[in-house]
């Protein structure tokens, strides 16, 4: 199946036409910097712009840096506060005039990251960690998302997460990597100690750094970089919802699809292609 996906961050929007079955981009990504304030409007505008610059006819799926349930965000920690209770799904349904579905930034990179990455063919407890503008979380069981965590906003000795160890925090903090990594620590520590993952997977900008600050690392359980880096929130949107994202890695449907249009009930939903594949 064809997608496009679009992936909203702090600084850029970005988006390509994903294959889903071998969760590659189909052509170069398009990328147009955030529109400052990020309002509602102005982020549907290059949505929307987007999906002309690929003359996109076809389904969208589409990342978000909040909480996003049935399409609507709920939170907005490090964007413009007024997205806090729109319809995000029907907004760019609107300005894209194709079929749109909204996820959770990190939840996408998961979901991609569980498909295509490393965390493919992992069972049990598998939580994936972005590291960029804030922390995003994305965690997993048995290869089936927990939606929404937002582990970035738990209080870590007394401090939110991600004002100790995101990307941001390095750089407003002018951390070295020896000192960063030891904010890490204490982070990935709490999380640790929360759910008892088998696997943690750092995903993010700062990923690609893992060699940097590996040696620093001081870990209970397995910690390895995301293998998909940039492409992962694209790959992730495009993975949203659909029959092929019933493998490992999937989203739960009906909360990211209502909004968006109307759908089956969500008992006749259950009787569709759930069933998980063993590859
Ligand atoms: C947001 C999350 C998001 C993360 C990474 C956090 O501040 O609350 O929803 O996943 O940043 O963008």
């Amino acid at each position: 199946m064809k997608v496009l996906g679009i992936d909203i961050g702090g600084s850029g929007i970005k988006g390509a036409p994903v294959d889903t079955e071998r969760g590659v981009l189909l052509a170069e990504r398009h990328r147009i910097p955030t529109p400052q304030p990020a309002t509602p409007a102005a982020v549907a505008r290059v949505v929307g712009e987007i999906a002309r610059h690929f003359r996109w006819r076809g389904p969208v799926g589409c990342t978000f840096p909040g909480v996003v349930k049935g399409g609507v965000i709920r939170t907005a920690a490090n964007v413009d506060k007024s997205w806090i209770g729109v319809n995000a799904a029907s907004l760019f349904t609107r300005s894209t005039k194709c079929t749109v579905l909204v996820l959770n930034d990190a939840d996408a990179a998961g979901v991609a990251e569980m498909k295509f990455g490393r965390g493919k063919g992992h069972d049990g407890v598998v939580l994936l960690v972005t590291l960029g503008t804030g922390i995003g979380s994305a965690l997993f069981v048995d290869g089936v998302l927990v939606p929404n965590t937002e582990l970035g906003h738990v209080e870590v000795d007394g401090k939110e997460a991600e004002k100790r160890a995101s990307e941001r925090a390095k750089k407003k903090h002018d951390l070295g990597w020896k000192a960063w990594t030891k904010e890490l620590n204490r982070v990935l520590a709490v999380y640790e100690h929360l759910l008892s993952p088998d696997l943690v997977i750092l995903g993010g900008g700062i990923s690609s750094k893992f060699d940097e600050y590996a040696k620093h690392l001081v870990s209970r359980c397995k910690v390895v970089p995301a293998k998909l880096e940039n492409d992962a929130g694209i790959v992730g949107a495009a993975l949203v919802d659909r029959p092929a994202s019933s493998a490992r890695g999937r989203v739960s449907g009906p909360a990211s699809r209502r909004g968006a249009r109307p759908g089956p009930p969500r008992a006749a939903r259950r009787g569709g292609p759930r069933g998980r594949r063993r590859s």
